[in-house]
């Protein structure tokens, strides 16, 4: 047996029932920690602090230090994928990612997958230091956008839409889009081979956009492509755990936990906890789901929250983890919160 098994998030993931289960909060690092604020002001532009080994490296630790998670998710954007296959990709102060929009098959085709592995070195980099930095009680979370989700921010230009350009292209030339979606369906393989080679112990693939979809969509634009990247990822590393976050999928979550045969599925707030433990925890691991708005508010509402997902799903192999990312305006002691509330809680 390997050290790796010390892990209780690997443990988790590989469909083991933990006492006390372990931890960590999407958007870990950001802008609601002060000393997030100071590093990221010595950086005019995110995606080179993303590019930039000492500063990423400093930015995944500080979570670790303040909260003690079972995790460190190493800090970059899924963005970087568009941008290494030569999409012009700029983060606007207040606004978010802005990128210059992918209309046509013609656009697809300039899109360039040879100089994936160069344009994303810093990345690598930054896995193989934190693998050394971190203690052995914690796991190295490597991740990547899933297609769908980084198509939406290609074809839009932006976030935030009802993403109809990309849906209405999607019914219209079903093979046109199709050309995005195996492009980026290569792209995000190699680059999470790549992540595990340099040192990532588990993985994450982020569907943020996947609620949009009506059910058939839904199978060939999000259950297809995260499937293939799952079988292309374990072909090269059979044990490598996966976690899936087909945000906003309601019911069909289920579907995903069963054909894509993730280790663990991380489920937004809207899920109900008893259904989640009836229908996925049977399947997969579960990671989730408090509320990053309770996580806001703090107090009795919080405590609660987090009581009653402990309570729910810590007979099932389960992560604790939020909805979706820490918003920028939470009290850090917030979090803090929810950490100790974790490590006391028994069952
Ligand atoms: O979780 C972590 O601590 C790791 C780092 C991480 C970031 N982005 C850093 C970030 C991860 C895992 C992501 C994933 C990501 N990025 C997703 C999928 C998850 C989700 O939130 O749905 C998406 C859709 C993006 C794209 C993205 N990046 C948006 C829409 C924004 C703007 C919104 C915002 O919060 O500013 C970003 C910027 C971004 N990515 C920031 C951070 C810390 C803030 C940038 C800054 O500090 O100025």
């Amino acid at each position: 047996m390997s050290v790796i098994h010390n892990k209780k998030l690997i443990r988790a993931l590989n469909g083991e029932t933990l006492s006390k289960p372990p931890f960590w909060f999407m958007r870990q690092a950001g802008r609601y920690l002060p000393e997030y604020r100071k590093v990221r002001s010595t950086s005019k532009n995110f995606l080179n602090m993303c590019y930039t080994p000492d500063l990423a490296v400093e930015v995944t630790m500080q979570p670790l230090e303040r909260l003690k998670t079972d995790a460190a998710i190493m800090f970059s954007d899924i963005l970087v994928i568009p941008d290494a296959l030569g999409q012009k990709v700029e983060f606007i102060e207040g606004f978010g990612p802005v990128l210059e929009p992918i209309r046509t098959v013609g656009e697809i085709d300039k899109l360039d997958i040879s100089s994936l592995h160069d344009h994303l070195s810093p990345v690598y980099e930054i896995l193989e230091r934190l693998f050394k930095e971190i203690s052995e009680t914690t796991t190295l979370i490597g991740f990547a956008g899933a297609p769908w989700t980084l198509a939406i921010y290609m074809v839009e230009g932006k976030g935030g839409t009802e993403c109809g350009t990309a849906r209405v292209w999607a019914y219209k030339d079903p093979e046109g889009f199709q050309k995005l979606i195996d492009l980026l369906i290569q792209a995000v393989s190699i680059y999470l081979i790549k992540q595990v080679e340099s040192g990532a112990e588990a993985l994450q693939l982020f569907d943020s956009w996947a609620g949009v979809l009506s059910e058939d969509q839904y199978q060939r634009w999000i259950i297809e492509p995260n499937k293939k990247i799952v079988e292309n990822v374990r072909a090269a590393h059979p044990d490598i755990p996966i976690i899936g976050f087909p945000r906003n999928a309601g019911s069909k979550y289920e579907s995903f936990a069963i054909e894509t045969k993730m280790n663990g599925l991380s489920i937004d707030h809207s899920v109900g906890l008893e259904w989640a433990r009836d229908h996925l925890q049977s399947v997969t691991c579960v990671q989730g789901n408090l509320d990053n708005h309770t996580l806001l508010a703090g107090g009795d509402a919080l405590d609660n929250s987090v009581y009653k997902i402990l309570d729910t799903l810590s007979g099932g192999p389960f992560i604790f983890n939020l909805g979706h990312g820490v918003l920028p305006s939470t009290p850090p002691e917030n979090v803090e919160r929810v950490a100790e509330l974790i490590r006391n809680w028994s069952e």
